[in-house]
């Protein structure tokens, strides 16, 4: 079959791999119909990512049909076309049975952090993703979704990752009615966690960022506020400002480890890797919220140290929440939310680029090109 093949920092191409095999009775093998790049892919095509090993087949965000089953799977048949969420989780461990299908404690043995995550370094299990023909779907019986009949597959696919992570930023944000809100970052998951803001409440709504082209796209999308840190002086006395000298009521960071805006964060997580990943949205997320406020972290960071203000955190009482997110748990809700018209996934879909050419578009992903906001490999 053809798949994305990691071949170093920077490198991707499409190689011919042996075609997956049940190598589990609770295995599936799914027919890739759509795959997406997503910007936590960027962090292991930058290089950032601890033991991400050449030869593997990246791809945590696809849909596709179930091609073949092992023998104890119940819940599907072959045919069916499936959602099949970011996260590997085995739906039996403890943190499973709370609903932390991000933390599964079966699906990466040697880690105690992250769960499995398809096509994400042996760091999130060394299962390879759905960049590729056919891709082996590990617990077939627990992660799949049947798509409804009527829903687009454009939709559907966004429903692995995107749409569910920036809800979950919205929601573990603990928006009140009336909240001023700021999310950090208008790519995919910053321009999800802005629309659903509202879903949760929130009376104000401002995104930072600094592509002219991205903060056109959320302000129309999600009817917010939208600004350039590179044109706003400091941004959290830009905030401060902007919010009678209280802060936000919430801050979410949609940025993570590749975020700009600051030399010696860049210089020290992005260059020399002396931490894991810049942690300058966090940063500006911490200093810009309200005394007492929430901050909600979706962006991805490396598994080491980073340098944040935790002082400020003590001193400011904020809570701070975080995860990867919890695809399955949400799914259900978000299938409502998407039929009913409240979140229209497929509006972000910039790009839809042949497998083939899958080079190109991390290329053009990565560097921000050509309007670039979500591209869609179809194999
Ligand atoms: N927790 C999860 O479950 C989960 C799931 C998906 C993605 N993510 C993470 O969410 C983050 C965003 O993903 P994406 O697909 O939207 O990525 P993306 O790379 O398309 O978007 C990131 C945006 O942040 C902007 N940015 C850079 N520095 C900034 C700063 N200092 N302040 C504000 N904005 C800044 C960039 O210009 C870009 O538009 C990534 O870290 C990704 O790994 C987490
Ligand atoms: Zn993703
Ligand atoms: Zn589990």
């Amino acid at each position: 079959m053809l798949a994305m093949n990691y071949r170093g920092p920077f490198r991707v191409r499409v190689d011919h791999k042996p075609q997956p095999e049940i190598l589990h009775p609770n295995d599936a093998i799914v027919k890739v119909t759509r795959s997406c790049i997503c910007g936590s892919d960027l962090h292991l095509y930058h290089g950032l990512v601890p033991d991400t090993r050449v030869g593997m087949t990246f791809g945590h965000e696809f849909i596709g049909t179930v091609e073949a089953l092992g023998p104890s799977v119940q819940n599907l048949k072959v045919g069916d076309h499936v959602i099949v969420p970011f996260n590997i989780a085995c739906g039996k461990c403890a943190f499973c049975k709370q609903g932390l299908y991000g933390n599964c404690h079966e699906s990466n043995p040697h880690a105690t952090a992250v769960g499995g995550i398809f096509g994400y370094s042996h760091t999130a299990g060394g299962y390879d993703g759905g960049q590729a023909e056919y891709v082996r779907v590990p617990y077939a019986d627990v992660g799949p979704v049947v798509i409804p009949d009527d829903m687009d597959h454009d939709d559907a696919v966004l429903l692995t990752d995107v749409v569910p992570t920036g809800y979950q930023a919205a929601e573990m944000g603990g928006i009140k009615t009336g909240d001023t809100v700021v999310v950090f970052g208008a790519g995919p998951v910053g321009i999800m966690a802005a629309k659903c803001a509202w879903l949760f409440g929130a009376g104000r709504v401002i995104v930072i960022d600094h592509i002219e082209y991205r903060l056109d796209f959320v302000r129309k999308y999600a009817q917010c506020e939208a600004y350039n840190f590179n044109s706003i002086g400091d941004p959290v006395l830009f905030l401060k400002k902007a919010t009678d000298w209280f802060g936000a009521d919430v801050c979410i960071d949609a940025v993570g480890g590749d975020a700009a805006g600051n030399a010696m964060q860049t210089i020290t997580g992005r260059k020399l890797m002396l931490q894991a990943g810049s942690a300058t949205a966090l940063h500006w997320a911490i200093n810009s919220v309200k005394k007492g406020g929430i901050v909600s972290i979706v962006g991805v960071y490396g598994p080491t140290d980073n340098l944040v203000p935790i002082g400020n955190v003590v001193n400011k009482g904020i809570t701070i929440r975080a995860n990867q997110a919890s695809v399955k748990r949400l799914l259900p809700r978000l299938i409502e939310h998407v039929k009913a018209g409240r979140i229209d996934p497929k509006a972000i879909i910039s790009h839809r680029v042949p497998l083939q050419e899958v080079a190109e578009a991390y290329h053009i992903f990565s560097a921000k090109l050509d309007n670039c906001i979500k591209p869609i490999l179809i194999p």
